[in-house]
């Protein structure tokens, strides 16, 4: 009798992972033939972003604004209120970014970049410097435009795809210091952390680092903002990979990461799990005060922002959804699952996993590809041609060129990002694109040919690049 009771709790198994949503709506998507493809992507010179969106299967271009709201988000919808000034979906966002991340004062803005433009507005002028982590191509485009300059104190570590570390995103405290040391005060506005760090491959900074970074800025008397857009992913892999955070919830961790800062900016597409927003928050009433100006000249009143009252509302609650551990540790394991199946077959991606992505090392990929093909770019052609999957350059065409010396740049890492929608595709769409880049893996001996510019705008140029075949 002891022997079978042994037995059945042998039998007993860890309950396995399981997503935290079930699906009331669907969307369909279409496949294509590779002869349907290969005469789409001439017509869109070998630009993935001139592809149209339904001749794609399996769109990883980014995870901005293509997430999925919850029932809870639809809801607000209805409830937004459309008043010029004051509206309470103002009032309800301010009380959730109160909440979450303990700021008096925010400004909606229509996205990202437009946080950008009007804190920048305010702070950055010709000749500043701004370190930071990798900054984000748009936060570089914001700051060149300005004509100062984004200086990389990412750790070296970021920069080798195949090195375990747990906070790739970390900035490096003597190269930050160095920036500080050796150059007047007044010429460095703020220190910029993105969080987690896109550019180098969705990587997450620690804690430690965070508050490092800022006790580092407060003894130079710099302020610090946080690039928020994916701030939620980055406090789970705190929980996750941080001693003395194991047992902490997402919104604790949250409020303890921007206790050492002055401001976010936030791309609300991302962790607020909406399809338009941003907003800037601001610990001090004086700066917000300067930034009111121009966010009612280029966003709208200070209550709105460029934004509906309905989409302000979703955006409340999409804050609230997206510090949750269920839903994040939902998303973080799909990416994860992407990178397990890659690399089982083989192909070169950037470890440790990324939050939002799996990066693809392209130079790894395509060893002996000359540079000057960009073989990010050609790497990311391959994969569409292969099965629809639409993924994104993040390589010498995203690096731009230098705007004093207007030499091509060639990043340390060319990588192609596959970038995963939230709540949006299922394991098998990621079995499916896994499969179709171990095939273009399997045949790239056969690549030899990259491609040429004929035509790219001078700034930011990725976006609307013209190419063809050499
Ligand atoms: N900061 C980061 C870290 C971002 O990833 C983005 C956008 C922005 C700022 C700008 O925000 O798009 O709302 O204006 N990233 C998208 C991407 C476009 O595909 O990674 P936005």
């Amino acid at each position: 009798m002891s022997k079978l009771i042994q037995l059945s709790n042998s039998n007993i198994m860890d309950l396995p992972f399981a997503e935290s949503y079930k699906i009331k709506m669907v969307e369909l998507i279409k496949k294509s033939t590779r002869e349907e493809r290969e005469k789409w992507i001439k017509e869109a010179k070998y630009n993935l972003f001139n592809l149209k969106s339904e001749n794609v299967f399996i769109d990883l271009l980014t995870d901005s604004g293509t997430g999925a709201m919850s029932d809870k988000q639809w809801s607000e919808l209805m409830l937004g209120d459309e008043s010029y000034a004051g509206s309470s979906s103002y009032y309800k966002m301010k009380d959730t970014i109160k909440e979450i991340f303990g700021f008096d004062y925010f400004l909606p803005t229509h996205q990202g970049r437009a946080a950008e433009n009007v804190l920048f507005s305010v702070l950055i002028k010709q000749g500043d410097l701004i370190p930071g982590n990798s900054h984000f191509d748009t936060t570089k485009g914001h700051i060149e435009f300005r004509k100062a300059k984004a200086i990389d104190c990412t750790i070296d570590e970021a920069f080798n795809t195949t090195t375990i570390h747990p906070f790739k995103g970390n900035i490096d405290l003597d190269k930050l210091e160095k920036v500080l040391k050796n150059n007047p005060n007044e010429k460095i506005p703020l220190i910029i952390v993105t969080i987690t760090c896109n550019s180098s491959g969705g990587q997450p900074v620690s804690m430690q680092n965070l508050k490092e970074v800022y006790a580092l800025a407060k003894k130079y008397g710099v302020i610090v903002f946080f690039d928020s857009a994916r701030f939620a992913e980055n406090a789970y892999f705190i929980k996750k990979r941080e001693k003395g955070y194991e047992n902490k919830t997402i919104k604790e961790i949250v409020k303890e990461m921007y206790s050492y800062t002055d401001g976010m900016t936030m791309s609300s597409k991302k962790d607020a799990i909406v399809n338009i927003g941003g907003f800037i928050g601001f610990k001090d009433e004086n700066l917000f005060k300067q930034a009111c100006i121009y966010n009612i000249l280029f966003e709208g009143y200070i209550t709105y922002g460029g934004l509906a009252g309905r989409d302000i509302n979703a955006l409340a609650q999409g804050l609230k959804e997206g510090t949750e551990f269920d839903y994040l540790e939902t998303r973080i394991e799909q990416v994860a699952h992407l990178g397990r199946r890659l690399e089982e077959y083989g192909v070169p991606i950037q470890l440790p996993y990324g939050g939002h992505a799996i990066f693809v090392d392209a130079t790894k990929f395509l060893p002996d590809f000359p540079k000057e093909e960009f073989r990010a770019q050609t790497l990311a052609v391959e994969l569409y041609l292969e099965g629809g999957v639409r993924g994104v350059e993040i390589g010498a065409l995203l690096a731009d060129r230098d705007p004093i010396t207007k030499k091509n740049r060639y990043p340390k890492l060319e990588l192609v990002r596959l970038t995963i929608p939230r709540r949006v595709y299922t394991n098998n769409h990621m079995d499916y694109v896994a499969v179709c880049l171990a095939n273009v893996y399997e045949r790239r001996n056969k690549i030899k040919k990259g491609l040429k510019i004929i035509y790219e705008a001078p700034i930011m140029r990725h976006f609307t690049i013209e190419l063809d075949r050499i």
